[in-house]
């Protein structure tokens, strides 16, 4: 497997946090903090099983996400809203598996927190006991602070989510960019909160890059973009969006890096037109 990019360079290797041949055990939040001392970027993907987990893991993806668009790219579900700490819990055992590096976050699903932080703790330690992740990911600013401090004060490492926070799609009415004009001074009181509180990284989702940049620059721990532009510490992506694997138009933000919907169509047809015809299996995947 080919480790260069399309600039012809293997980048990883002036990267302490991305890239192979690192350290074996687990990245930690000291790490990311580090990284974002030392000003390296670095990639986070979404990964809902141990396969993908360990493609991503193998190239040093330091963070994987077991997103809530498990709802959508695992369960064919419209929206995020509907997944439940049930549906997921067995998507982060998977994804713990199949990783030796990384940190694996579990994304906190609707309605497993909004209540208060007894809620919030009580599905919060179920994804660390049983699933085995090391960190979890709620969203929302202000409004759930209270939740952020009663995991971080239990031991809990939290990465907040805010900007366009699709598990409030109802409430947004629709994919929205948030943030714009007078609403980014609530959006950098949201952040800052968030890390009083004791968040170790925050997601910031569909907002303009100069409110991104300075949200960044505001707090000390790491931001990690998604549709916010190119100055935030990291940068997430659901993996299923840039590989193509996704049906249809994505947003503005996805750039596709391959096409594998087309890929595993055209084997699957190959296969099918085979056997139809009896081209498969030959003699050389028949036993003897
Ligand atoms: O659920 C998810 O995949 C996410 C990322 C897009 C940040 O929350």
């Amino acid at each position: 497997m080919s480790t260069m990019t399309s600039r012809g360079a293997d980048v990883r290797a002036e990267h302490s946090l991305y890239g192979p041949g690192h350290s074996a055990r687990r990245v930690t939040i000291r790490d990311l903090s580090q990284a974002k001392a030392a000003g390296q970027v670095w990639p986070m993907l979404t990964a809902y099983d141990a396969i993908t987990a360990r493609i991503f893991d193998d190239l040093g993806v330091p963070v994987l996400l077991v997103g809530d668009s498990a709802a959508t790219v695992v369960y064919g579900y419209d929206n995020t809203v509907a997944i439940t700490v049930d549906d997921l819990l067995p998507l982060v055992r998977a994804v713990v598996r199949g990783s030796s590096r990384a940190m694996v976050v579990a994304d906190m699903p609707f309605g497993s927190y909004q209540s208060g932080p007894s809620a919030a703790l009580t599905n919060a330690a179920r994804f660390l006991k049983e699933g085995g992740a090391h960190a979890v990911k709620l969203e929302g600013g202000r409004r759930i602070t209270e939740q952020v401090r009663a995991l971080v004060e239990s031991g809990i490492p939290v990465m907040g989510h805010i900007g366009l926070t699709p598990q409030s799609v109802l409430a947004l009415g629709g994919y929205r960019v948030q943030g714009r004009g007078d609403a980014g001074a609530a959006l950098i009181d949201d952040a800052v909160a968030l890390q009083d509180a004791g968040a170790f990284a925050l997601v910031l989702e569909v907002i303009p890059p100069d409110l991104a940049a300075r949200i960044t620059e505001t707090v000390s721990i790491p931001t990690i973009g998604i549709g916010a532009g190119n100055c935030t510490d990291a940068q997430v992506n659901v993996w299923q969006d840039l590989t193509g694997l996704t049906p249809g138009t994505p947003p503005k933000f996805v750039k596709r890096y391959g096409d594998l919907n087309s890929l595993i169509a055209q084997a699957a047809r190959s296969w099918c037109d085979d056997v139809v015809t009896r081209a498969y299996p030959g003699e050389e995947h028949t036993y003897s």
